[in-house]
């Protein structure tokens, strides 16, 4: 079998024309959605992310600090930004450097601005099947298989990966769903039996290349959330996901790409999610 790519960036393209409507409508009535990104540190990866995600947005202010910035600062800025009613969204780019207090720091901010969704109470309505802010990465793979029409209730998922940014909500958005959900992770033994049985497989473990074909059930749908630079050999520089593209693409009936699978999806599901936010501001 060859699968089929989803293409995220033409999904991305379609769910933005909507959002953008929706922003220029809000605009119209004085409530221009507008995103607040706290950056500390210089961790490269992390400024590609904040870039991106700046990028993507019409109104956007990033608050940059250095790596040895003062907790109590950030949290003097976070109060700031959650009472500033032209702010909708408030995002702190993780990781933080050591002597931040995560936990601390996102239930700082505002439930109704946590456009993330990684606020206790956001993971906890989530958990409880309530409505609240979905984290963008597994909300914008649960897109991908509304859009690809993929059955879920009844399903065999695996999600490789257990990160509170990923792994977690994503296996809690499939159980939502009615799928039968494991999560494996780096202590899991024979992580092939599983991976063997699923007919939906997402992997998000940072690590290149790291599901290979034969980990693979026939005709499974694959998604890949990985996103890893390449440091040795003649694609140094390349990016690659988790999943090796293309002996999974002989065994699996739809595969995302890396680049243009998940990525676009989830700064989408993060521009969506402010809106939402100022639409609820507005009204
Ligand atoms: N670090 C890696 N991914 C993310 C994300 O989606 N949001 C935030 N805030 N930090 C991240």
């Amino acid at each position: 079998m060859t699968a089929r790519t989803i293409d995220g960036n033409a999904l991305a393209a379609r769910v933005r024309e909507d959002i953008a409507a929706r922003a220029e409508e809000l605009a119209a009535r004085g409530e221009q959605p507008c995103l607040a990104v706290i950056l500390v540190g210089s961790d490269p990866a992390s400024a590609v992310y904040v870039r991106n995600k700046v990028a993507a947005c019409e109104k956007a202010g990033v608050f940059d600090y250095p790596a040895d910035a003062d907790p109590q600062v950030v949290m003097d800025r976070l109060a700031e930004l959650n009472g500033d009613t032209s702010v909708h969204g408030i995002l702190v780019q993780l990781p933080l450097p050591p002597q931040f207090d995560e936990s601390e720091v996102l239930e700082a901010i505002s439930v109704e601005k946590d456009v993330d969704g990684f606020h206790a109470e956001s993971v906890g309505r989530l958990s409880q099947g309530q409505q609240g802010f979905i984290p963008c990465t597994p909300h914008g793979v649960m897109k991908m298989f509304e859009s690809e029409n993929v059955p879920l209730s009844g399903a065999e998922a695996v999600v490789i990966g257990r990160s509170n940014i990923v792994g977690k909500p994503m296996a809690m958005l499939l159980t939502n769903a009615g799928a039968t959900v494991t999560v494996c992770h780096s202590r899991t033994r024979d992580l092939t039996f599983h991976t063997k049985r699923a007919d939906i497989l997402v992997a998000a473990v940072g690590k290149p290349r790291f599901v290979t074909g034969d980990m693979i059930k026939p005709g499974a749908v694959v998604i890949d959330v990985g996103i890893n630079r390449l440091t040795e050999g003649e694609e140094a520089g390349k990016l690659c996901g988790d999943v090796d593209f293309a002996s999974a693409s002989e065994v699996a009936s739809l595969i995302t790409p890396v680049p243009g699978g998940v990525g676009p999806m989830t700064i989408t599901m993060l521009l969506e999610n402010t809106v939402i936010s100022a639409e609820r501001a507005a009204n």
